[in-house]
C-alpha cells in the first residue's frame, strides 16, 4: 500500500473562520504562501458562505483571486448553499467541498435546514457540479458525534456517504467536527466505509478537542486512508458546533507521518515558519506539540555549528 499521504491544509478556512481577529486578504495570502513554501500542495482555501454568518470569510472571492494558481496545487472551496456554489463558479473554482452534517440539529444550526432538506439540497448541488465538470468533496460532518444530538450511528455515516456518492461526489471526507471520536471508533467507521467503497475516495477530517486527533489519524491510516485535513498550528473550530476546537495541527501530523516512513512532501521546519505567520495574523500563541522540541533541536544544531566554526 502506498506510503504517500496527501495533506489537505484547511487552516485558511476551518482554521480562520472562528478567529475573532479579522485577517485581511493579504494576510491570508501570506499564510498560504508560507504553507506552499513548506511544501503544502492541497488547500481548502475559502468558504463561500454568508458574510453575516462568518465575517472572516467575507473576502473569500478576493482571497481566491489572489491565490497562486498552479497545476500542482489543488484548491477547494467550501459551499453550503446554491448562492455559495454560484459564487464559487464565478470565482473559477474547479473543486468544491460541501458539508452535510449527520443530524437534524447540526444541519439546522449550521445551514438552517433539517437533515432531509440539507441532503436534498446537497444532492442537487453535487449533480450540478457533475454537469459543470467540477470536482466535489462531500463531507459527512459530525460523523463521530454531534454537539446537539450526541452519538451518530455508523449506519447514518454509511447512508450519507452513499447518498453523496450516488449523486456523483468524487471524494468523501468523514469528519470528527467536534473532536469527540476515539481511535477504536474512528477505526470502526473507516473500516466500514473502506470495506464498501475502498480507501482511495476517502479522507479524514479530525479535530483535536480531546487530544485524540493524532491517534485517530493513525487509526484511519491503518484502515488505508491516505488523505487528511489538518490545520497549521492547530487553528480551527466551528462557530456553529459548540465545543469544537482546532483541527489536528499540520506540523504534528506531518511529523508523525514522516517519522513513520510515510511521505507527505512537506517540511516541518517550513511549517513552523508558517505557524509564526499565523500567530502574527491571529494574535494568538499557536502550535502543535512538536514545536518546542523541534525548535530546541534547531538551537542545539545551531550551537554545535557555531562551536565547530
Ligand atoms: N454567500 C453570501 N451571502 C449569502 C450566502 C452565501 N453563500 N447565502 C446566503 N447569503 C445571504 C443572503 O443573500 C441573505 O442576505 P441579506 O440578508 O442581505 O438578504 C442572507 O445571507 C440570508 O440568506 P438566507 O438564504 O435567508 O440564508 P439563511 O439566513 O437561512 O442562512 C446560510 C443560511 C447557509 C446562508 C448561512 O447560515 C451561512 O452561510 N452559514 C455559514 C455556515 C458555515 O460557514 N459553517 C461553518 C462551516 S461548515
Ligand atoms: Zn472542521
Amino acid at each position: 500500500m502506498t506510503k504517500k499521504v496527501l495533506i489537505n491544509e484547511v487552516g485558511l478556512r476551518d482554521g480562520l473562520q472562528i478567529q475573532q481577529k479579522f485577517v485581511p486578504t493579504e494576510g491570508k495570502l501570506e499564510l498560504g504562501q508560507a504553507l506552499i513554501d513548506a511544501g503544502v500542495r492541497a488547500f481548502e482555501a475559502v468558504s463561500f458562505v454568508s458574510p453575516k454568518a462568518v465575517p472572516q470569510m467575507s473576502t473569500a472571492g478576493e482571497v481566491w483571486a489572489g491565490l497562486p494558481m498552479k497545476d500542482e496545487i489543488y484548491y477547494s472551496a467550501l459551499v453550503l448553499n446554491e448562492k455559495g456554489y454560484d459564487r464559487a463558479m464565478d470565482s473559477g473554482a474547479k473543486v468544491v467541498s460541501m458539508a452535510l452534517a449527520s443530524t437534524n440539529k447540526m444541519n439546522e444550526a449550521n445551514i438552517r435546514l433539517d437533515l432531509e432538506s440539507a441532503s436534498a439540497m446537497f444532492v442537487k448541488l453535487i449533480k450540478r457540479a457533475k454537469d459543470d465538470g467540477v470536482e466535489t468533496r462531500g463531507y459527512v460532518s459530525t460523523a463521530m458525534g454531534c454537539p446537539y444530538e450526541g452519538d451518530v450511528p455508523v449506519e447514518t455515516v454509511v447512508e450519507l456517504t452513499k447518498l453523496m456518492l450516488d449523486a456523483g461526489a468524487d471524494k468523501i471526507s468523514i469528519a470528527d467536527t467536534i473532536g469527540s471520536a476515539h481511535p477504536e471508533q474512528c477505526k470502526r467507521i473507516f473500516a466500514t466505509v473502506v470495506e464498501k467503497w475502498g480507501a482511495d475516495i476517502f479522507g479524514a477530517h479530525l479535530h483535536d478537542t480531546r487530544a485524540l486527533a493524532l491517534p485517530n489519524a493513525w487509526a484511519a491510516l491503518e484502515e488505508g486512508i491516505r488523505e487528511f485535513d489538518s490545520s497549521i498550528g492547530g487553528l480551527g473550530g466551528c462557530p456553529f458546533a459548540p465545543g469544537a476546537k482546532g483541527n489536528v495541527a499540520t506540523e504534528d501530523l506531518v511529523f508523525m507521518l514522516e517519522q513513520s516512513g510515510y511521505e507527505t512532501g512537506i517540511d516541518v521546519g517550513g511549517l513552523l515558519r508558517a505557524v509564526g505567520v499565523a500567530e502574527r495574523l491571529v494574535g494568538l500563541k499557536l502550535g502543535g506539540r512538536i514545536t518546542e522540541w523541534w525548535l530546541s533541536q534547531e538551537r542545539k544544531k545551531a550551537k554545535a555549528a557555531a562551536e565547530a566554526a
